[in-house]
């Protein structure tokens, strides 16, 4: 049984030229499963913001909501390291209040750590947790609380001006502390550079395989997000074809209802002596 994951593990990892295996998960339950398989670090994403809540957005996701949650895949990873993120407005007004949301993620949660979105814009930001004693994990390029602003979901970093600016986050956060950098949305050659120039690791997701690990969102991961394969992003390779599994197997639990057939013998308590399990 291999011991429980910590920070410095993961910059060990990028110094040995190891591969970091990110995953979100929301609950107990997945928590538990993805940190059986392995993985060496759980995101609670504010991505629970669209898979779980149906939103179109993150933006909407509350603090509350975060911690819940956190608490939630905190009591199943027993390996993992749970980093968790910090919705939108609960940094941006500044150090102090960042502080104190962060600073509540780790006493409610028990989480590791927090993660936030934001280059250079953040560096202060994340300058005042990290003095705190809380582990960061920033995210550049394409910052999806910032979503109105981009125009969209694009990827950043096309233009050399944009590359440059992506780049000057990445050292930023660096600078400021940060254990490493979630990069999303940018071109395999920017985040190629970007993980020669940095000493933390980078998480990629949509940023080519140079990353020094990869996260995916689970349920894209699993298949469950959608029905329909072209509605998943580029980046995303399905691991499972989850959505088709639930709807069947839901379907046939229908079916056999209907039909009176569950439950059979084998899920039914009865009376007599003779029946184990009653
Ligand atoms: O919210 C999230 O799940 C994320 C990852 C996709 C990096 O930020």
């Amino acid at each position: 049984m291999s011991s429980q994951v910590r920070v410095t593990d993961l910059l060990r990892k990028k110094d040995q030229n190891e591969k970091i295996v990110v995953v979100t998960a929301y609950d107990y339950t997945f928590a538990r499963l993805v940190d059986v398989a392995g993985v060496d670090v759980i995101l609670v994403g504010d991505s629970l913001g669209t898979v779980i809540q149906g939103c179109a957005t993150t933006l909407p996701v509350t603090l509350e909501e975060m911690i819940y949650h956190t608490r939630a895949v905190v009591r199943g990873a027993k390996q993992a390291l749970v980093i968790a993120d910090m919705p939108f407005m609960s940094y941006q007004l500044g150090p102090k209040e960042a502080l104190a949301a962060a600073g509540r993620v780790m006493k409610e949660t028990g989480a590791a750590g927090v993660k936030l979105e934001g280059g250079e814009s953040a560096a202060q930001t994340i300058r005042a947790i990290v003095q705190a004693g809380i582990p960061v994990m920033a995210h550049a390029g394409l910052q999806p609380q910032s979503v109105h602003q981009l125009g969209g979901y694009r990827v950043q970093g096309r233009s050399e001006d944009d590359a440059v600016q992506v780049l000057r986050d990445a050292v930023a956060v660096e600078e400021a502390g940060a254990f490493s950098v979630v990069l999303e949305g940018v071109t395999a050659e920017l985040a190629a550079g970007i993980t020669e120039r940095l000493s933390i690791p980078t998480i990629g997701i949509g940023a080519g395989a140079a990353c020094s690990g990869q996260v995916l969102v689970l349920y894209d991961l699993l298949g469950l997000t959608h029905l329909e394969p072209e509605k998943y992003p580029k980046f995303v390779r399905r691991y499972a074809e989850g959505a088709k599994g639930v709807v069947d197997a839901v379907r046939r639990f229908g079916d056999d209802v209907r039909k009176g057939v569950f439950p059979a013998a084998e899920q039914t308590y009865f009376a007599g002596p003779r029946r184990v399990n009653s």
